[in-house]
């Protein structure tokens, strides 16, 4: 069986990638194909990086999980991506239930920002990240909705779009050689969210904002992904700002289930196209799959009634979908 990561250089992307978690690391047949690197060049930690499980109280830095995950990543010999500083989910309550003042909330970003980066240094950063207005868990974007608005967020309201600068200035100050993004979901084709945040970009770069690229998540929904053109020019049209970008959280999940098996294949052919966009564009320097087998997957959690939005099945065996990332690569 090919790998993921092998077949991605050797396409000259730098990794392919996935997301996984510390909780899952007691499976051991999970590991093995974790850790095999001819699979996986690059992990993204799903949670323990997060704000709430590393600064719980104001000024308490909790590194145990996320260091841990590093120490795997790196056994392994694989790229890490921070993930990530500013979400507006995942907060601990004492910033949720705290009324800020703009000056003490920039504070707060800053703080958080500077010190996960600085702790874990050398790595590629989702500085800034958004998400689903349609999961259980996660019911807003950040920053943009689906329409190109600015998203009503605790960050957005009291400190407008000035956190974006903040967050990447101090997550400069404290590492100057982290790959810095911002990641976000549903903009894998062109459209309105996908235009604003073009728009954002082209913004921080002419104020001379340190933003090194752009994280396109995603999370797809079978037969929904955009044509393989629409992905190649939306992607090649964030690179021609100035930044690179990555395939950052690749799942294409099923509303119905369990699949048939021409939807099995129609899932084949969505993986195929977001990963061949990005072995096609320049400036797309790798995919990275939330989580690589149904087993794991998020999606049953926060979309109910929805999942098997993987290229292996709950049982560690390649689907379909395998074959299509094999073949986009
Ligand atoms: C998800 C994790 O996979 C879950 O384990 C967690 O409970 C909620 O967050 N976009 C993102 C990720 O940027 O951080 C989210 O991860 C999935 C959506």
């Amino acid at each position: 069986r090919s790998g993921f990561n092998a077949a991605a250089r050797s396409a000259g992307k730098l990794y392919f990638g996935t997301a996984t978690n510390n909780y899952q690391w007691n499976d051991s047949a999970y590991v093995t194909i974790l850790d095999n690197l001819a699979m996986f060049g690059q992990l993204t930690p799903a949670k323990v990086m997060k704000w709430s499980y590393t600064e719980p109280e104001r000024g308490v830095f909790t590194w145990d999980m996320g260091d841990q995950f590093v120490a795997l990543a790196q056994q392994g010999g694989k790229l890490v991506r921070g993930h990530n500083c500013v979400w507006y989910n995942d907060i601990p309550a004492w910033v949720t239930n705290t009324t800020w003042t703009a000056p003490d909330l920039a504070e707060v970003v800053q703080e958080h920002c500077f010190n996960i980066v600085r702790h874990w240094a050398g790595q590629i950063w989702d500085v800034i990240n958004g998400s689903s207005s349609r999961s259980r868990l996660e019911r807003t974007h950040e920053p943009f909705n689906d329409d190109g608005t600015w998203r009503q967020t605790l960050w957005y309201n009291t400190l407008n779009t000035s956190y974006i600068p903040l967050a990447l200035h101090a997550a400069r100050r404290a590492d100057p050689h982290a790959k810095l993004y911002i990641n976000e979901y549903n903009t894998t084709g062109p459209g309105p969210k996908a235009s604003a945040l073009k728009a954002l970009v082209r913004d921080l770069k002419a104020a001379g904002v340190p933003l090194h690229g752009v994280g396109v998540q995603a999370h797809e929904v079978v037969g929904q992904v955009p044509p393989l053109a629409d992905v190649k020019r939306n992607l090649a049209e964030f690179v021609a700002l100035g930044v690179e970008v990555a395939i950052t959280e690749l799942d294409v999940r099923f509303v119905g289930l369990p699949p048939d098996e021409g939807g099995l294949e129609r899932q084949r052919r969505d993986f195929e196209t977001v990963v061949r966009a990005c072995r096609e564009v320049e400036g797309c320097v790798g995919v990275t799959v939330w989580d690589w087998t149904d087993k794991y997957s998020w999606v049953p959690a926060s979309f109910p009634g929805e999942g098997d939005a993987c290229p292996f099945d709950a049982d560690l065996e390649p689907k379909p979908a395998y074959y299509g990332v094999i073949d986009g690569l």
